[in-house]
């Protein structure tokens, strides 16, 4: 079976999770490599929700094995907490799940000092989700981060290893910030006994991937946040601190370009973003709510309402390109069901002058306006359909209208939270 990458097109939930699972049950690993609990992931199985933020959406599949790579900021207190959790549910983790000795951790001060920056930024700040992941990745280029496999040392030398680490932070909080110490002690204490629940699943990457590496072993990349939430290529400062698109992969895991095989691109039929930062294509007012309420577009980490927007070609024929996407999955195509009209924003007038390619820079996307390219709705319910030719006509001309744009296959469309709820296309939507 060839490997896939699972990339977010967008800002971030574009229902990877969801596609995770769909296209996991019979791979032998599903591999996480970047960013860290920020992440939320919606997989309905049946009458059951499952938000997963660290463990690999294919853990709800028996037998698969989940990988957290290197490229990852792990909060050990949240991994625990998740995993016991899906543990109550009678589903079993521990036996199944790997984590990288290279991954660092994200330590409480780390979200402390995520909230403290925030609130001193103020109107400027980026709207994180306050799970400490800018102050962990900042930890890790400066080279003074604590690693999971630091929790693998004798008791006493990661008890003294934390002390320090929380010692320097707890300087930055009381001197820059103002504001109140972690317990230093009562921390690494913790950690000590989270380090035994957590030693059995630390790994050497380069020898558990080896089978993958090997092409032996099959594997699902699920890919979090999205790519215009990159740190290099997304719409920065409003980013996360990881890098979220394809080049992620490699580095977050150890593993060769080969290793990859198809790369595939989630896109919302509309478009969403948490948090602050341009959004070209936004519906302010009474449209946006219309589209929030008709998706349930509350975010999965912080449940904060999620901005939205019309389909924003622009910007998805840049996130296809960087990426080299070989098929892309188009989700919540349901969502529009009851729209008189779809629109697309096919151009952005910058300045009086029209662009078709996404202009990268900052400081150019806030004024951009789109320019819009209206589509007739369907007005009819899509979430039964589960053929191209089960969809309304005109629902297949706003699909047949994308995939030529983005000049890349829909291999799926998504028209429900269900598991069952896709169609899939051998070779795109296009007659
Ligand atoms: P992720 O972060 O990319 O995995 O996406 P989230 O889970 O944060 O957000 C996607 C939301 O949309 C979740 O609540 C999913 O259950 C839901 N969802 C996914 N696909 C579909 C779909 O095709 N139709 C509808 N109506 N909901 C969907
Ligand atoms: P999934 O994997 C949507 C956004 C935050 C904020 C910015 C930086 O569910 O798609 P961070 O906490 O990472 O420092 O926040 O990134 N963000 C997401 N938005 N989905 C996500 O993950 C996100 N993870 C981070 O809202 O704007
Ligand atoms: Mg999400």
């Amino acid at each position: 079976m060839e490997n896939r990458v699972i990339i977010g097109g967008q800002w971030g939930d574009e229902g990877k999770g969801k596609i995770v699972d769909s296209l996991s049950r019979k791979v032998d690993w599903v591999i996480r490599f970047q960013g860290g609990a920020n992440a939320g992931h919606t997989i309905y199985v049946g009458d059951q929700k499952h938000v997963l933020h660290l463990v690999p959406s294919g853990i709800l599949h028996e037998g698969v094995l989940g990988f957290l790579g290197g490229g990852m900021v792990v909060d050990p207190w949240s991994l625990r907490d998740e995993i016991l959790a899906l543990e109550q549910k009678d589903i079993s983790v521990r036996d199944r799940l790997l984590v990288s000795a290279t991954a660092h951790l994200v330590m409480p001060f780390h979200k402390r000092l995520d909230e403290l920056r925030e609130s001193r930024l103020k109107r400027k700040s980026i709207g994180t989700t306050g799970r400490g992941i800018g102050p962990a990745y900042l930890d890790k280029v400066q080279r003074t981060g604590l690693r999971m496999g630091d929790l693998l040392l004798p008791r006493e030398n990661l008890e003294r290893k934390a002390i320090e680490k929380i010692l320097t932070a707890n300087e930055v909080l009381c001197q820059f910030y103002e504001a109140d110490p972690v317990p230093a002690k009562v921390l690494a204490e913790e950690l000590v006994v989270l380090a035994q629940f957590l030693a059995p699943m630390i790994v050497n990457p380069y020898e558990a991937l080896r089978p993958v590496r090997d092409g032996i072993a099959s594997a699902l990349f699920e890919g979090a946040q999205g790519t215009l939430l990159d740190v290099d290529h997304g719409t920065f400062p409003f980013v996360t601190s990881s890098n979220s698109t394809i080049g992620g992969v490699l580095t977050g895991t150890g593993l060769p370009p080969r290793s990859l095989g198809e790369i595939i691109g989630i896109f919302k039929a509309y478009c969403t973003r948490v948090g602050n930062g341009p959004f070209m294509s936004e519906l302010l007012g009474d449209q946006g709510d219309q589209l929030r309420d008709a998706g349930g577009e509350y975010g999965a980490t912080t449940g904060r309402a999620r901005r939205c927007g019309w389909f924003d070609l622009v910007a998805a024929r840049y996130a296809a390109d960087i990426n080299g996407m070989t098929g892309v999955i188009i989700t919540k195509l349901d969502v529009l069901d009851k729209m008189s009209t779809v629109r697309v924003a096919t151009g952005y007038d910058l300045d009086g002058e029209e662009l078709t390619t996404y202009p990268v820079l900052s400081e150019a996307l806030p004024r951009c306006k789109p320019i819009f390219r209206d589509f007739p709705g369907w007005e009819k319910p899509t979430s039964e359909c589960r053929r191209l030719t089960d969809l309304p006509a005109n629902a297949r001309k706003y699909l047949e209208f994308l995939e030529q744009e983005l000049g890349v296959h829909i291999q799926g469309i998504s028209v429900g939270k269900e598991r069952e709820a896709m169609i899939w296309t051998e070779t795109g939507v296009s007659t």
